[in-house]
């Protein structure tokens, strides 16, 4: 790969690491961390002293996991695994070790398998705990590495979390809790992999690095905004933990509320992990919070039922696998949210998320109000349409600024154009996935990109009203809308109510 092509400098190469894998024999580890670890080694961005220590409690030779890794990387790497040799070299830095995540001989031999590996290569090693486990034992994990004395040493040590980071407000506190008593808050990296997407760390840049759309960012110039993550596949094989979950746990508590604070939040000073992260729990501490009663009118949610997608016909979310025939669990959701501060008093915030939409996008989309005084007649234009700006996360990346032109031709018309900035036109780098962002950053010991405790605390704390009030009401009109289809009548009303609308889904 040419030096354009290259994500990274070599200059970056982070220190000496071994990445501990606790789930090494899951689907994360195959389909995300180890194709996204070697799209970094042939970037040459991991250290040329790395380590990939996958634990789990399958009974399995390194060969064989080797082999089941290399098949996710055939399948998900970017860079593919080209040509023949790439992979051996990348796969001899693997090992396999067997072991119960709740039995203290499997973290006594951890450490001691670190401290020999430390001892081969002659150099002290970044040890890297990545939890890629069912979200039962996140609990355990660092509690045992904190028994073993694996997480002592601050700046050597480190932990990631994945999402769900707990299930609700006090399930989040106590894990928050076994996460402080064996480690300090330096050494957590939560992952949020929205926050590793180019497009939305780029929310910041477009921000903060021009001049032209700070100065409009705010209640005199920006009638609402929407935030849409729309997906059109189902929950494939993951509905065991889905219909435990629902959209908003999934979903909203997480990835959209990440978006939220990065388009809300105020310029940060300088940019530096906490103070980013500061003005982001800014945002979820002005967001005004939803009093149980009001929820039915500040929250909507769904279910699809049977229909069709792409041309194909699809089950209903209670016929998929695992989830129950009569489940009540959301696929869909919307709220309506203000953010009750200086710049946005009495702007509402539309966010919305489901599966089985008509196809995958994600886009925030700023509504500027009309100008004040019309002074063109009427006629001029068919319908006016305000100026929009739309953040364009995925499949496409970019920005897309709406706004009126002069139609062609002796009489003045209006009509609404667009000005487009598309990643793939400007830069010719490929953007990297987000976990090859992640965990550069996580090897780099940089947290900007991840939650930090009271960030998790905070976006449980806004749902805790919704999230109890609707498990203690039974959705009678689920399934409330077809796999296929924009989503339930009543997200549409949401915002119709204020005279606002979303941006079409199909
Ligand atoms: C995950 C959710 O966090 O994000 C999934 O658990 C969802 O349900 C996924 O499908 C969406 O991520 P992306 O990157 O495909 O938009």
């Amino acid at each position: 790969m040419g030096d354009e092509m290259s994500v990274r400098q070599t200059s970056d190469q982070p220190d000496p690491t071994v990445f501990v894998i606790f789930g090494g024999a899951g689907d994360l580890t195959w389909r995300k961390l180890v194709p996204a670890l070697f799209d970094l080694s042939q970037d040459r961005s991991l250290p040329a002293d790395f380590a990939v220590l996958a634990v789990d409690r399958a009974d399995l030779s390194d060969d064989q996991l080797r082999r089941r890794l290399h098949g996710g990387v055939k399948k998900f790497s970017r860079q593919g695994t080209g040509k023949a040799g790439k992979w051996g070299e990348f796969a001899r830095h693997i090992r396999y070790q067997q072991g119960d995540f709740q039995k203290r001989p499997t973290y006594t031999a951890l450490g001691e398998r670190c401290a020999q590996l430390e001892k081969e290569r002659g150099a002290k090693f970044h040890r890297i705990f990545y939890m890629a486990t069912p979200p039962s034992m996140f609990g355990e994990i660092p509690k045992h590495l904190g028994q073993a004395g694996l997480a002592r040493d601050r700046e050597w040590a480190r932990i990631v979390v994945e999402k769900p980071i707990g299930y609700d407000l006090a399930s989040a506190r106590a894990l928050n809790a076994i996460l402080a008593a064996n480690f300090e808050e330096s050494q957590i990296f939560r992952i949020d992999h929205y926050l590793g997407k180019e497009t939305v760390q780029n929310i910041l840049a477009f921000r903060f690095a021009n001049p032209l759309f700070e100065p409009i960012w705010n209640r005199r110039y920006v009638d609402y905004v929407t935030i849409t993550v729309a997906e059109d596949v189902g929950v494939g094989h993951r509905g065991g933990y889905y219909d435990q979950a629902g959209a908003l746990r999934d979903m909203v508590q997480n990835h959209l509320m990440q978006l939220l604070c990065l388009v809300a939040m105020e310029p940060m000073v300088a940019f530096d992990a906490d103070e980013i992260r500061n003005k982001k729990v800014d945002v979820l501490h002005a967001v005004r919070p939803i009093p149980r009663s009001a929820v039915p009118q500040c929250a909507v949610r769904g279910q699809y039922g049977r229909g069709t997608l792409h041309g194909k016909s699809v089950r209903g979310y209670r016929r998929e696998d695992a989830v129950s025939p009569h489940s009540k669990t959301e696929t869909f959701a919307a709220l309506k949210l203000f953010v009750d501060n200086w710049r946005w008093q009495g702007v509402p915030f539309y966010l919305r998320t489901g599966k089985r939409l008509p196809r995958q996008f994600s886009e925030v989309a700023i509504r500027f109000r009309t100008v004040p005084h019309q002074a063109f007649p009427r006629e001029t234009g068919r319908a006016w349409h305000p100026s929009r700006l739309v953040l364009s996360i995925q499949p496409e990346e970019g920005i897309i600024m709406g706004f009126q032109a002069k139609y062609p031709g002796p009489e003045m018309r209006l009509r609404p154009v667009e000005m487009r900035f598309a990643y793939r036109d400007s830069f010719a780098v490929a953007s990297p996935d987000a976990y090859e962002t992640l965990l550069w950053d996580v090897m780099n010991n940089d947290p900007t990109l991840f939650m930090r405790a009271d960030q998790v605390e905070a976006a449980w704390r806004l749902l805790m009203p919704v999230l109890e009030v609707w498990a203690e009401s039974r959705p009678r009109n689920f399934p409330n809308y077809a796999a296929g289809s924009c989503g339930p009548k009543a997200a549409d009303e949401l915002l119709a109510r204020a005279g606002h609308a979303w941006r079409p889904i199909a």
